[in-house]
């Protein structure tokens, strides 16, 4: 196990950040932590999907910076998660999952939430690229599967979509975004005693055991 030897004071009253590149396996991870904290999940990328599918002048300005894998700029963010921040079931915190991806966004978020555990999940880019363009997601559920390493059940494989930013050239953008702007953010966190560091390079439910020895 690579958990960072530190002891953390979850304070299970404050937000969890869940970080790491695109494909990491942040979503993948995030409902077992649901499950475990209680806190909802705030995913800035499903925000922005849902922003897109109802055609809201929001999802309109984020759709050409998603599709070439590029970051939403930081105050279109920031505003989309200080409205969620004000809704009831955020009060005892929040698990945020692709958010904050910037110093900017991270300096935000503390003057708005408090977070008292960042859980980094740590992928080579070498297995990114598989990750991402095998990923196929179900529309009615959300659920995310991927075309080796879950396949879904071949009753709902007929339904299953790809996202548009999953293909491979997206993704090399979206490794560039992640090493240039949000990867600092883990020394950031680091700094303030709050970064536990999990290995996602093995299968999920290894990743999944690492995390909940975080939490526990
Ligand atoms: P977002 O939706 O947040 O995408 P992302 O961070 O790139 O992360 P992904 O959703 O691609 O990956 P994941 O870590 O959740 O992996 P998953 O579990 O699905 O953001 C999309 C875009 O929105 C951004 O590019 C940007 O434009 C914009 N955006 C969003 N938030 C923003 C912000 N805060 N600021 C600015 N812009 C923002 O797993 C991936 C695949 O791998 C799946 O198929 C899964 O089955 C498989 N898998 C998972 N774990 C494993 C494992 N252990 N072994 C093998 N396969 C695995």
């Amino acid at each position: 196990m690579l958990i960072e030897k530190v002891y953390f004071a979850v304070d299970m009253s404050q937000s969890i950040v869940l970080f790491g590149p695109p494909g990491a396996g942040k979503g993948t991870q995030a409902d077992a932590i649901v499950e475990a904290t209680g806190k909802p999940q705030v995913s800035t990328g499903d925000m922005l999907r849902a922003a897109l599918a109802a055609g809201t002048s929001l999802g309109l300005e984020a759709k050409k910076y998603m599709e070439a894998g590029e970051l939403v700029p930081d105050d279109v963010i920031i505003d989309l998660i200080e409205e969620r921040m004000q809704q009831d079931d955020a009060g005892d915190g929040v698990l945020f999952d692709g958010f904050p991806r910037t110093i900017t966004q991270a300096e935000a978020l503390a003057k708005i939430a408090e977070v008292s555990l960042v859980i980094s999940i740590d992928v080579p880019d070498n297995a990114i690229v598989e990750r991402i363009v095998g990923r196929r997601m179900d529309p009615e559920t959300g659920d995310i599967y991927h075309v080796t390493f879950k396949p879904a059940p071949a009753e709902i494989s007929g339904r299953l979509i790809q996202r548009k930013d999953d293909n491979e050239e997206a993704v090399r953008t979206r490794l560039t975004a992640y090493h240039n702007q949000t990867s600092p953010l883990a020394i950031w966190y680091a700094e303030k005693g709050l970064l536990a560091t999990v290995n996602g390079n093995q299968a999920m439910d290894d990743v999944g055991a690492e995390i909940s020895a975080v939490l526990n």
